[in-house]
């Protein structure tokens, strides 16, 4: 009687699981799974960040911009700073993608921004873009790169 009786439960909990998967797999998205960041905490609480990020990077942008205000607390750098790490490869992932923690959720949500067409989209302290703050940050934005040191050595050569 037992087996029977738990025999029942088990398919009837089977049920209910699969129920619940077929809900998640044809009435809604998968929701996106955000890359783990850097450190232990966020610079507000998790919830609060989750709802309430687009403001306080917007503030602080209009403080930074408009009355020359600059604290870390709310910098875009900071924030990618912790949450953009590289994958297994060591690469980088870019904005737009699912790997990029800032893309996660807005493809998800289709969320569109343009803060990365003139900010990195990956930490510093590599190779790939510049900070704003930096001095190629002029040549970044026209498009036209960084300057090397083999582009001056060609800019050299050509002098001689
Ligand atoms: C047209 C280029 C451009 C775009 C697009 C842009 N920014 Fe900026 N942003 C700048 C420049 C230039 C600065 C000032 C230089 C600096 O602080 O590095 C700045 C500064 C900031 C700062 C203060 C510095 C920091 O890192 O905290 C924040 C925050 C910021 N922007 C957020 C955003 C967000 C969010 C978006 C998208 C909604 C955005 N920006 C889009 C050019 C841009
Ligand atoms: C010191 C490292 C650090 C900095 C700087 C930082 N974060 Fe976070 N952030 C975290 C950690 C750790 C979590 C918690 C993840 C968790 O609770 O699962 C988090 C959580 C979040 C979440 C919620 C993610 C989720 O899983 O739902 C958002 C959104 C977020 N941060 C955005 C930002 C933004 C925007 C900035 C810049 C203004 C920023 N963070 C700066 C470390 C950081
Ligand atoms: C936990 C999911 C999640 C993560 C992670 C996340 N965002 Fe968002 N973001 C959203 C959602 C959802 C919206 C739209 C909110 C709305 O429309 O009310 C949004 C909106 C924004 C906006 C405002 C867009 C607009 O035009 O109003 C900016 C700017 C922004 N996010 C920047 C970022 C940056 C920068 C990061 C990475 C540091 C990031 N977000 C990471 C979910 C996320």
């Amino acid at each position: 009687m037992r087996l029977t009786f738990s025999k029942k439960m088990t398919s009837a909990l089977l049920g209910l699981v699969s129920l619940a998967f077929a809900s998640i797999l044809f009435a809604a998205p998968p929701s996106p799974s955000i890359p783990q960041g850097k450190g232990e905490q966020c610079v507000e609480p998790t919830d609060l960040m989750r709802k309430n990020h687009m403001d306080m990077l917007m503030h602080q942008r209009d403080a930074t911009m408009r009355e020359g205000v600059r604290t870390k607390k709310h910098s875009l750098v900071e924030c990618i700073d912790c949450h953009v790490v590289p994958n297994e490869q060591g690469e980088y992932p870019q904005y737009g993608t699912n790997e990029h923690f800032c893309s996660t959720c807005h493809n998800y949500a289709s969320v569109s921004i343009d803060c990365f067409q003139c900010h990195a989209t990956k930490p510093d302290n590599t190779e790939y873009r510049h900070s704003l703050s930096d001095m190629n940050a002029a040549h970044q934005s026209t498009g036209a790169g960084s300057v090397t040191k083999s582009d001056l050595d060609i800019v050299t050569a050509e002098k001689q």
